[in-house]
């Protein structure tokens, strides 16, 4: 028996993001406004949007034994994302993001990877992954994490799909050290700029790029433009919803899920597209990551594209 419909595989952070008048620089001083806490994490960020949208979910990660990694776990715990594989590390801090944002959403932003790199797969991780229809992977900072999900594609069965989203820190490596997940990948789901790195190619071609690697389907997002679905045949430039931007931070993310919820709902792939679009939008209307992901509910306007 299947027990998951998607499980996530990627960083966990607890972000502090202080609102300041001015992004201090060496020898200035500036003061804080605000701050607020968010849990986020792009694997994350993608398998809560998909637990809201009734999914049977799991996350795969690690946190410290320390107030932050309570809080992880709790987010998860309150979405219904099952954590039997968050492994709680005894050393160590969980990761953290601190950020300082001005009055013109000019970001420094300031990440403390801790737990989070030194993931390695246990036998449990394996049998964890032969229990679920799809396997979501997002980056990591240091060599140890990226090593093991290496090893984990490599062993999990035939019949789960793997959605990959590189972002920068990954598509930095180039496509030789990322060729074992894009063999592996049913869908890669970067953004152009990451695209272009990684293809040195403008997003038509280097889709196409990516197909001739073995990937089924890329899906690559194009902030206010929208996005670009493929499968190497079918080929869509699918436009965005317009909506007030509040914050555009797990925009990416948000769109991941709407994306994979098509993919897992076997949807066409334009309407794929279209639901990622949705969900991004929604994502972005509201401050913060999770916090404009929509339930099902909240999608009943959206009648046709949900049936
Ligand atoms: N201004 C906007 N108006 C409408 N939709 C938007 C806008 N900006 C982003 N989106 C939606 O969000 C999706 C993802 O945004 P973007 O292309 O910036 O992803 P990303 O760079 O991976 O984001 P992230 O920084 O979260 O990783 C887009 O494909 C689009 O659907
Ligand atoms: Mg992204």
């Amino acid at each position: 028996m299947i027990e998951f419909d998607a499980v996530g595989f990627g960083a966990l952070n607890i972000d502090r993001l202080f609102n300041v008048n001015e992004i201090a620089k060496e020898d200035e001083e500036s003061h804080i406004h605000n701050l607020k806490t968010y849990c986020g994490g792009s694997a994350a960020n993608t398998i809560i949007g998909l637990a809201r949208l009734r999914l049977q979910t799991g996350f795969i990660g690690k946190v410290g034994s320390d107030e932050e990694g309570k809080l992880l776990l709790n987010d998860f715990k309150r979405e219904k994302v099952d954590t039997k594989e968050v492994a709680i590390a005894k050393d160590g801090r969980s990761g953290s993001v601190i950020g300082f944002v001005d009055g013109q959403g000019r970001r420094a932003l300031y990440v403390d990877p801790g737990v989070n790199d030194s993931i390695t797969l246990q036998r449990t991780t394996l049998e964890y992954c032969e229990n679920t229809r799809l396997l979501h992977l997002s980056s990591f900072v240091g060599d140890q994490s990226f090593q093991s999900q290496k090893k984990l594609i490599k062993k999990i069965p035939k019949h789960v799909k793997v959605s990959f989203d590189p972002g920068m820190l990954y598509a930095r490596r180039g496509l030789s050290a990322l060729r074992p997940f894009i063999r592996r990948s049913f869908a890669v789901l970067p953004n152009k700029a990451e695209l272009k790195l990684l293809t040195g190619e403008e997003y038509e071609i280097g889709a196409d790029k990516l197909i001739s690697e073995g990937v089924k389907i890329v899906g690559v997002k194009m902030g206010k433009r929208g996005c670009y679905v493929t499968n190497g045949k079918i080929k869509h430039k699918v436009v965005p919803f317009k909506v007030k931007v509040i914050d555009t931070t797990g925009a990416g993310d948000a769109w991941n899920a709407g994306f994979i919820y098509g993919l897992l709902t076997n949807r066409t792939l334009i309407n794929c597209g279209r639901l990622g679009n949705l969900i991004a939008s929604r994502c972005i209307s509201r401050r913060g990551a999770r916090t404009g992901l929509p339930q099902i509910s909240d999608l009943q306007q959206q009648g046709e594209l949900l049936e």
